[in-house]
């Protein structure tokens, strides 16, 4: 499974890369607005940092406009993924890029029947959206399970499930159970996959343990 970081926050951005950890980038227009950055200044700076799939995403929502901004966007670097909205013109332009050879993330899915749509599209990832739907008290996961099996029906689907709007580390361990491609979440939250209790006790009598033997490894 495929961790890419929720984020335009170069700094986290960096701290993640550097942990070896790190398989790509999400931003979107809320990100780069709480940013305050540039939004092509900071995405080439991302792509410099990040050795995988950055997703930046178009602002307009008409056909003509969307494409000539996914156009540009994908002008930065190779590792971009032009991030379109699922929208009749959305799919229309992630149909256009993709048949040029652009990576193209499709957003805001929020059924089995619009990732459909995305695949048919040629999208390289398709981000349904699993925190909002619990927020409306539907179960988010279970739009993960569908896809999976329905893209799984076809050999000649290449889009990838990334797993969106990850609120808990549970979210990503049921999403690696189904076998979805990959989970993008903020740093909040990958971080605290790295948390169990039973490891910080363990490591705090290891360390008063290795203490009494006087010995140094180096
Ligand atoms: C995905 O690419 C989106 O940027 C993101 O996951 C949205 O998450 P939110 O619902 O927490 O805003």
């Amino acid at each position: 499974m495929k961790f890419f970081v929720d984020t335009a926050d170069i700094t986290e951005i960096r701290d993640l890369a550097d942990s070896g950890l790190l398989d790509g980038v999400t931003t979107n227009p809320s990100l780069i607005a709480k940013s305050g950055r540039n939004f092509l200044d900071l995405v080439a700076e991302i792509c410099d940092v990040v050795d995988g799939p950055v997703s930046a995403e178009v602002a307009s929502t008409d056909f003509d406009t969307m494409l000539a901004e996914g156009l540009k966007i994908a002008k930065i670097s190779p590792r971009v993924a032009v991030k379109v909205p699922l929208t009749p013109a959305g799919l229309k332009v992630c149909k256009a890029l993709s048949s040029e050879g652009t990576m193209v993330n499709v957003t805001l899915c929020f059924s089995p029947a619009q990732a459909i749509l995305a695949a048919k599209a040629g999208a390289t990832f398709v981000s349904p959206f699993v925190g909002r739907l619990d927020d409306i008290g539907q179960e988010g996961m279970g739009i993960i399970s569908d896809i999976c099996e329905i893209y799984a029906n076809y050999d000649y689907f290449k889009t990838e499930v990334l797993v969106a709007s990850v609120r808990s580390p549970m979210h990503i361990v049921n999403a690696a159970r189904i076998g979805a491609h990959v989970v993008t979440a903020p740093t909040s939250v990958l971080k605290q996959l790295f948390n169990h209790p039973l490891t910080d006790k363990g490591l705090a009598q290891f360390v008063q343990d290795w203490k009494k033997t006087g010995q140094s490894i180096l």
